[in-house]
């Protein structure tokens, strides 16, 4: 969480830097700020709120325009309300060192105290202006500014990136990376450091990661990466980004969340591409990145939020097509509760971003162990990509909306191939199901679904955007989908749902149904269909509203009285997943576009969680 952004080139920095914090703003938008070398000191402007706050402020003060090198940070809060003086860039006690950072820096208290010991006072509540304080004490005993930042950050700990900016070498960016993302961005007579690429595509495609315990000294025409224990100067690869600023643009849609989850059709079929070969009998699964993977005995899938519940949802399939006993786990109870590992357990991290630290954690307690690990990622050279012994990657192209769409979508489509790729080692018949045939023409009738699915929800969201509760329930593999159901509602909309096991219902949660409490259910024409009908009938016997979501091939009896029968094509029932993933993702959209909410950047959240 939060983003961090440096300039060191010929241009105002001032522009480029809000520029680079306005493709930051996923990461965090309680507060923003910049600092600039602007006659030789350091001048630092920061707003509560968005960007566009600090915007605000900055185009009164036009002489910032002259500066060529400096910091910005975009910030979701840990240690301090969202308030100006909490904002980033932080200062040093002299005031001639300011920096931005992301993450926790743990120990902050005992050296806060140290320092409050030595005569140095604070402002902020916050763990960064400690660390910016300890660097100019580090400094003063130091041979270097690189030495004595060097010094600091050694003794920080926790998971952090920082970039540092100081008055007393204004042609220098310090930056450093612990368990949080940094990149330098290599650019003709100017160069770049941030939390992602996009900061900086408009400017530069030749990208550099910085791994944990590095630290960069970044000057407008050259850069040196050093390990941060011995200083020891490092050779790094430069990488070219071969994606583009389209896919990170709205393209004319009011939401990155909308069109986002319209690009679905496209995300599976890219997700799919080359990974499917035509054989003489029939058409199967080659995941080329598995080639040298030894069969596991177990499978455990890690990741948070919704890339869990894509796990979940995986879960069903892997068993049911490879015979491999799989676990799902939160990433966060995982990493702490000291989980029995099998050196010959698979395990598989899942995560968009790749830079969710619980994530990243179980990735490497899991390694510890001796395990193999699968990233499952989206995000192209992040730390879980690079920390994998082999990845998968989604091909869902950079997903902006905070409320994560069609991450969840490519995940599930790299999952149903695993399953396959996974069954076809072990079982001759995985294919005599069509399931892979469905969901090659996935792409194509979801296409054809959407312009009815949209105005159907929109039209739905309309008459239930008052409710202030909400069940989603499924079974199978509709329960993952009833959870992140749920999790799509309350993160954009804000109103309070819940997803349960439908079966589950009769064992506490249905004391709650009343007939204002409505219930959306997941009725996919599956084998327990019949099961979520009996459910559904416990709700209305209850006097609770139901919207059924069925599908135009299924029997739900005419005679069951449910208020709004949402109904999708027919398809096999594996896919049709897909359809009922689509269908809330709408819903929860039209909703709170309906009731006006921050769709993009819904209030409290972050896009990369980086801290724990
Ligand atoms: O980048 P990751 O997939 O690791 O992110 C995990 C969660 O933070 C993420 O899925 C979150 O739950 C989404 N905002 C939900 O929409």
């Amino acid at each position: 969480m939060c983003g961090i952004v440096g300039y060191n080139g010929y241009k105002p920095a001032v522009s480029i830097l809000t520029e680079g914090l306005s493709h930051l703003e996923y990461r965090g938008y309680d507060s923003a700020g910049v600092a600039l070398i602007h006659e030789g000191k350091l001048a630092v402007h920061k707003a509560a709120g968005k960007l566009s706050a600090l915007e605000a402020k900055l185009d009164t003060a036009l002489h910032l325009q002259t500066g060529t090198t400096g910091i910005g940070h975009t910030r979701w809060a840990t240690h301090g309300l969202p308030e100006e003086r909490n904002a980033h860039p932080h200062l040093s006690q002299d005031g001639k060192i300011a920096i931005v950072h992301n993450g926790i820096i743990e120990n902050f208290q005992e050296l806060k105290t140290e320092l409050l010991a030595k005569g140095h006072h604070f402002i902020s509540d916050t763990d960064t202006e400690v660390l910016a304080h300890l660097i100019e004490e580090e400094i003063s005993s130091s041979s270097s500014i690189c030495d004595g930042f060097a010094k600091a950050l050694r003794r920080a700990h926790g998971a952090y990136a920082v970039v540092m900016l100081t008055s007393d070498r204004p042609d220098v960016l310090y930056a450093g990376r612990m368990s949080a993302p940094l990149l330098l961005g290599i650019g003709q007579n100017e160069n770049f450091v941030a939390s992602d690429v996009p900061a900086f595509l408009a400017h530069t495609r030749d990208v550099i990661f910085l791994e944990d315990y590095e630290i960069a000294c970044i000057e407008k025409d050259a850069w040196k990466i050093f390990s941060l224990d011995g200083l020891s100067p490092l050779e790094k690869k430069v990488h070219h980004i071969t994606w583009d600023m389209q896919s990170a643009s709205k393209d004319g849609f009011p939401h990155f969340m909308i069109k986002e989850i319209l690009e679905q059709p496209r995300v599976i079929k890219d997700c799919l591409a080359g990974r499917i070969i035509a054989t003489p009998d029939r058409r199967q699964v080659t995941l080329n990145e598995l080639n040298r993977l030894a069969f596991p005995s177990r499978l455990r899938i890690v990741g948070c939020g919704t890339s869990y519940h894509a796990g979940l949802w995986g879960q069903h399939l892997i068993e049911k097509l490879s015979g491999i006993p799989t676990a799902v786990e939160i990433a966060s109870e995982f990493r702490y509760r000291d989980p029995l590992l099998c050196p010959d357990e698979l395990v598989l991290a899942v995560s968009q971003s790749g830079e969710t630290a619980d994530t990243l954690a179980a990735l490497r307690l899991a390694k510890t162990k001796g395990c193999q690990v699968i990233g499952l990622c989206n995000v192209v050279g992040s730390s879980i990509a690079r920390e994998a012994d082999i990845v998968l990657y989604t091909q869902a192209g950079p997903e902006i909306s905070v409320a994560s769409t069609k991450a969840m979508c490519s995940q599930m489509t790299l999952l149903s191939l695993l399953a396959l790729f996974l069954g076809q080692e072990k079982n001759p018949s995985v294919y005599d199901d069509p399931f892979l045939e469905a969901l090659i023409a996935l792409p194509d009738q979801l296409s054809a679904a959407l312009p009815e699915m949209q105005e159907y929800s929109a039209r739905l969201a309309k008459r239930y955007s008052a409710a202030h509760n909400f069940y989603y329930l499924g079974r199978g593999q509709c329960y993952p989908l009833a959870l992140e159901g749920a999790l799509k509602l309350k993160e954009i909309s804000y109103i309070h749902a819940e997803g349960y096991p439908a079966g589950e219902m009769k064992h506490g949660p249905i004391a709650l149904i009343d007939h204002n409490f409505p219930t959306f259910a997941l009725a996919m024409n599956d084998i327990l269909f019949p099961k979520v009908e009996s459910n559904i009938q416990e709700v209305l016997a209850r006097q609770g509203q139901v919207i059924a979501l069925v599908q135009n091939n299924n029997s739900m009896r005419p005679d069951l009285p449910v208020d709004d029968l949402w109904v999708l094509p027919s398809c096999h029932p594996v896919v049709s997943s897909f359809f009922a993933l689509t269908a809330m993702q709408l819903f929860s959209y039209h909703v709170a576009d309906y009731l006006g909410k921050d769709i993009d950047q819904p209030r409290n959240l972050a896009k990369s969680v980086t801290v724990e």
